[in-house]
């Protein structure tokens, strides 16, 4: 297996059979070797430093019910809210005096925020910080949509495929909601200059070795700038209730996959990741992930972005816990940066 490894660390590239054998019956021994390998080649590509990235999530309204999902339509016992312009500007000023030079607007699928009203955040955002990377995630949206954010001066756009699978999409979705379409919007991000990204649930109810061959398919055609994964962890208010968790150990082999496969990718090390794992975003950067994403939003709204249960909200995960997280950082001989850490193909 470890021929793989490294075959896909040379060639950047497997086929499918290939990548359905690593994924399927791997040993203790691979997984070492692709995450010590994984671990090089973000060195050699990054040095030592950790991009940052202020997330703000300014609307927990979602017009979609998906079933994994603390924020989904069903859900009536999520307590709504939405953060006015002013609000995130205020996380913005707030996240730039700590040195934050990225943020990401990260929101359920909102009708409030249509159009116009973000065309209106984006410019207001990128009037005051010219400087700063915007990324949006805000779901699906018809290619013109996309592209007055584009015009209004989004940079990025993390747009999640959540598994390549049809079925498997099937089971994690309600019937209005499509991989193609996923995948069609996905493609219209890209064309249309976003840095964008797009990424998986590891351990959702339904995935297989055969799912995630077409995940990692799926990433090696699209090429995207960033992945995001992170384990799936059961949100109490949600069909999928009484499912397991994603495991730490299957998320930390993939995201070292992920990064042999795409040496350059942004790559975070996610708070879901943080959730299951005191030191889980430490160990996803000792598999290849290099970015983290603390939270800017106000914390009166934080134990309402529920997506699943026991998010960590309580401060060390936030903007404020940054000297703890450089602290944290450094002891694995890493240092954050306020750079808006591009792309770099
Ligand atoms: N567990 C883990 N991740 C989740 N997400 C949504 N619900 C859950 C959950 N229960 C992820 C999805 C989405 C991102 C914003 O959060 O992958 O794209």
């Amino acid at each position: 297996m470890k021929e793989l490894v490294h075959k896909l660390y040379e060639e950047k590239k497997l086929s499918p059979e290939e990548f359905f054998r690593l994924l399927s019956d791997r040993t203790e021994q691979t997984e070492e070797y692709a995450e010590d390998l994984a671990d090089q080649v973000r060195k050699e590509n990054y040095g030592n430093v950790i991009f940052v990235r202020g997330l703000i999530e300014f609307t927990n309204y979602c017009r979609n019910d998906c079933y994994y999902c603390g924020i989904r339509r069903s859900n009536h016992k999520a307590l709504r809210y939405r953060l006015s312009l002013e609000e995130i500007l205020d996380c913005c000023r707030e996240g730039y005096s700590l040195g934050f030079r990225t943020f990401v607007l990260q929101g359920g699928e909102d009708g409030y925020f249509a159009r116009d009203k973000m065309v209106e955040l984006i410019q207001a955002v990128k009037r005051e910080y010219p400087d700063c990377a915007l990324t949006l995630s805000i779901g699906e949206k018809s290619r013109e949509e996309y592209k007055a954010y584009r015009l209004a001066g989004a940079d990025r756009y993390l747009l999640r495929h959540e598994t390549a699978d049809e079925e498997h999409y099937r089971l994690l979705h309600p019937k209005e909601l499509s991989i193609a379409r996923r995948k069609e919007c996905l493609w219209n991000l890209k064309k249309l200059g976003f840095q964008t990204g797009a990424g998986f649930m590891v351990g959702s109810p339904g995935q297989t070795a055969g799912t995630l061959t077409k995940d990692f398919l799926f990433l090696q055609e699209l090429q995207p700038q960033m992945v995001g994964i992170g384990p799936f962890i059961p949100h109490k208010d949600t069909p999928f209730a009484k499912e397991k968790a994603g495991l730490l150990r299957d998320t930390l082999f993939y995201l070292a996959l992920i990064r042999l496969m795409l040496p350059r990718v942004l790559l975070p090390a996610t708070t879901a990741l943080g959730t299951i794992h005191p030191e889980g975003r430490e160990l996803g950067i000792r598999c290849g992930a290099n970015v983290v994403m603390p939270n800017l939003s106000p914390s009166k709204v934080r134990k309402k972005y529920m997506l699943y249960d026991n998010k960590i909200c309580t401060g060390e995960e936030g903007a404020e816990g940054i000297e703890d997280l450089k602290k944290r950082m450094e002891k694995i001989g890493c240092f954050i940066t306020a750079d808006r850490g591009d792309y770099k193909g």
